[in-house]
């Protein structure tokens, strides 16, 4: 029970790798606050906790409204009385993808509230809480497609990118108060955001897309939320206490291929 009497806030925590990591953190003793926008999902995943711990929350919230994120953190503390781990993982995974002259304002507005600026929000507000706890441990969720670079996935990648410089500056400016930063970098995890890359394909044209997964990277299969869990468990924990300002890439070797 590493985490016995903890406080986790996991944003995107009502499904995928989020959940994962509630999954894996409340196994281990820490209260958990879970952060999604849809409420009968958020209620779902809560149930399924509810059978791992009885001291764990939903929070119906989006990560790109500051005054939404203020009262997310003040929920939190004032339910747990404290703040010690954040992941900051909501992203937006709905997948709008299209060339930069095609791409609206509207659409990149909407995916750098979602990246970068939800993440500097949700950053902005729970900082305040572990300084008040005397430390913590935050890991921010980016994505492969920083690196990548793909046509198509310019806004997401740049908003994903902006999160590792993010991190680094903030593991900088809050290290001597005891407060770790890192990021997390996955590749292709097998959640509903791969999932809804197979929606309407026809089954040829659904192997063909498993394939191109598989064999991007060395061990030439898609990761799982729990695979990428257990890194961000780990970071957290008091085996990586000389951590901080890292990106963490769990893609299956495609960046060293
Ligand atoms: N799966 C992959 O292959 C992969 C690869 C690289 C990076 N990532 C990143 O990993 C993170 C988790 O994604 P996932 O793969 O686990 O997908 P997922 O199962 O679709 O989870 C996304 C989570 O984020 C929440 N969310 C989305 N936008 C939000 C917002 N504006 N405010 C609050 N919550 C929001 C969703 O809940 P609601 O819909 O209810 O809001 C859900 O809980 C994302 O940041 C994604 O970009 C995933």
């Amino acid at each position: 029970m590493r985490f016995e009497n903890k406080v986790a806030l996991i944003t995107g925590g009502t499904s995928g790798i989020g959940l994962a990591v509630a999954q894996s953190l409340a196994q281990e003793g820490s209260k958990v606050v879970i952060v999604g926008r849809n409420q009968k999902k958020g209620e779902a995943a809560l149930q399924s906790l509810k059978q791992i711990h009885s001291d764990v929350m939903y929070l119906s919230v989006d990560v790109s409204k500051s005054n939404e994120v203020k009262q997310m953190v003040h929920k939190t503390v004032s339910t747990f009385g404290k703040l010690d781990f954040a992941f900051n993982n909501a992203g937006n995974t709905e997948g709008k993808t299209a060339l930069t002259h095609e791409f609206s304002e509207e659409d990149f507005d909407n995916m750098m509230g979602a990246t970068i600026k939800g993440v500097w929000l949700c950053m902005k507000y729970e900082l305040r809480a572990m300084l008040e706890n005397g430390g913590g441990s935050i890991v921010n969720t980016s994505s492969l497609d920083a690196f990548l670079c793909s046509p198509g996935t310019t806004a997401y990648a740049t908003g994903k990118s902006g999160i590792i410089t993010l991190t680094k500056c903030v593991a900088h400016e809050y290290g001597k108060q005891g407060i770790r930063v890192n990021t997390l970098t996955p590749g292709a995890i097998k959640t509903s955001m791969i999932d809804s890359k197979f929606e309407g394909l026809s089954a040829e044209e659904a192997k063909r897309l498993e394939d191109k997964y598989n064999n991007l990277n060395t061990l030439g299969r898609i990761g799982t939320p729990k695979e990428a869990a257990a890194v961000v468990t780990w970071l957290m924990s008091d085996e990586a206490t000389y951590i901080t300002g890292q990106n963490i890439i769990a893609d299956g070797g495609v960046s060293f291929v």
